[in-house]
């Protein structure tokens, strides 16, 4: 019976087949101890001699680090003093090859170069480290959809291939598009996503976008996913509250469901344990200003955060923090005047803690069309492409607001990890296009 590593707790006393690879392996003498991984998990196989025929043992002796295999073997209970995974081991009968490795694996147990590593993430996904990184990338991932569902939002796919520039010009992935001039991939799902609202009232989007990012740095992707949720009749408060809910709900889910993933990356649980509290505190980018210059930034009124104020605030706070109603002229066109201080606009920015940055960026929309055909000009965006943005306006407009998650940026939070690259599957950056 061929059975998966996860389910052998299931199978005690029962001899079961596993197909897997070969991840490592011991022995001495009359025994081989071969661990296994099947894609659910790790499980070490013991291979006695005198209980296995000649070809079985020749098998095990031959396999060589991520040589395929099928093993075959009973299941038995082990002390935890084994420190065996899921509390189980196989007692080996029978050894099948599938593949042997010609040559020998590129990536041994031993300490390797990040450089190396990144060449080779076509094969270093099998490590256990970027194995658990990617399972809690997928929790976060279900844990953000169960919550926009729970919610009643609708699922709106916004183009990747736009005519409209989404969020500026400065970075974006241009091309040829037919006769039809140039087409730019996605910066952002937004604008697609306030006319879904006035067809669904409440949507998201979740999908991959891409920014021509031209700086090097332990946060930035060319190619990344976003969770854009979008709201008519919305408040920036009640969109504030959104997306703290939807933080906190992340975070719990990550506590209870990703144990494993967290330890193994060695993740301090404290700031996760507070996060999932809540009560993020609401600073205006005006006092942020005047608590950045008090701990030594050179920050003006009217600049926009970078990395250094990011870095200060996330030691400041004990939670992630929202930073409210920047300067109109550091922002995007689309976000909307505050009407008791007009020189800024209703956004925010959610930093996290630990010098991980900014992780949600949101604001209320513009809804005074002739303010929004003002910030399209001053912006020098051509006006043409936004005609069917300005009908939102023109059409049964409503106050409405919204943001974007950065998917990366927040498993990177979530496992503390000092860089994005491990946050995604095949990292897009500067330069890295391969694998
Ligand atoms: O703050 P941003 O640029 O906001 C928008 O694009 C809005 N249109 C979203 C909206 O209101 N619907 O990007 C949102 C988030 C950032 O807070 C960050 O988490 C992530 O996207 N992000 C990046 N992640 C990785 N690499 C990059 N180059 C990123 N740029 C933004
Ligand atoms: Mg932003």
């Amino acid at each position: 019976m061929y059975v998966l590593i996860k389910d052998l707790p299931q199978h005690i006393g029962q001899e079961v087949t596993l197909r897997g690879w070969l991840y490592n392996k011991r022995g001495h003498k009359k025994l081989r101890f071969l661990i296994l991984r099947d894609g659910t998990g790790l499980c070490q196989a013991v291979c006695f001699r005198p209980d296995l025929d000649e070809a079985a043992w020749n098998a095990a002796d031959q396999a060589t680090q991520e040589t395929s295999l099928e093993v075959t073997g009973v299941v038995n209970p082990v002390d935890e003093e084994h420190h065996a995974p899921g509390g189980v081991e196989l007692a080996v009968g029978s050894v099948r090859l599938v593949q042997v490795p010609a040559d020998d694996y590129p990536i041994t147990p031993k300490e390797h170069g990040v450089d190396f590593l990144m060449r080779n993430r076509h094969l270093w996904l099998r490590s256990q480290r970027q194995w658990h990184l990617i399972r809690l990338r997928n929790e976060v991932i279900f844990a953000l959809r169960k919550f926009y569902y729970d919610r009643g939002f609708v699922c709106f796919d916004s183009p990747i291939l736009t005519g409209a520039i989404g969020e500026s010009a400065g970075s974006l992935f241009e091309l040829e598009y037919f006769d039809l001039g140039s087409a730019y991939l996605a910066q952002t799902g937004q604008l697609y996503q306030e006319a879904a609202i006035m067809a669904h009232r409440n949507t998201f989007c979740f999908g991959p976008t891409f920014r021509a990012e031209k700086s090097k740095t332990r946060k930035h992707l060319t190619e990344f996913w976003m969770l854009e949720a979008e709201m008519a009749y919305c408040s920036h408060d009640e969109s504030l509250q959104l997306q703290e809910d939807m933080v906190v709900y992340v975070v719990r889910w990550c506590l209870e469901q990703c144990g494993d993933a967290l330890a193994e990356v060695g993740r301090d649980l404290a700031p996760l344990e507070r996060a999932a509290e809540g009560r993020f505190e609401r600073l205006l980018y005006r006092d942020a200003v005047k608590l950045l210059q008090k701990k030594g930034s050179d920050i003006q009124f009217g600049e926009d955060l970078g990395a250094p104020e990011e870095t200060i605030l996330g030691a400041e706070f004990d939670r992630p923090v929202f930073v409210c109603n920047y300067p109109r002229a550091v922002k995007a066109f689309y976000m909307k005047r505050n009407p008791d201080d007009p020189e800024t606009v209703l956004c925010a920015d959610l930093i996290a803690t630990e010098d991980h940055g900014e992780i949600i960026g949101g604001s209320a929309r513009e809804d005074d069309i002739d303010l929004l055909m003002e910030r399209i000009a001053q912006e020098g965006l051509p006006a043409e492409s936004y005609e069917w943005y300005l009908d939102l306006r023109r059409y049964g407009s409503v106050p409405h607001a919204g943001f974007g998650l950065g998917l990366e940026r927040l498993v990177k939070y979530v496992g503390g990890l000092p860089h994005i690259r491990e946050a995604c599957c095949f990292p897009r950056m500067m330069e890295k296009l391969y694998p």
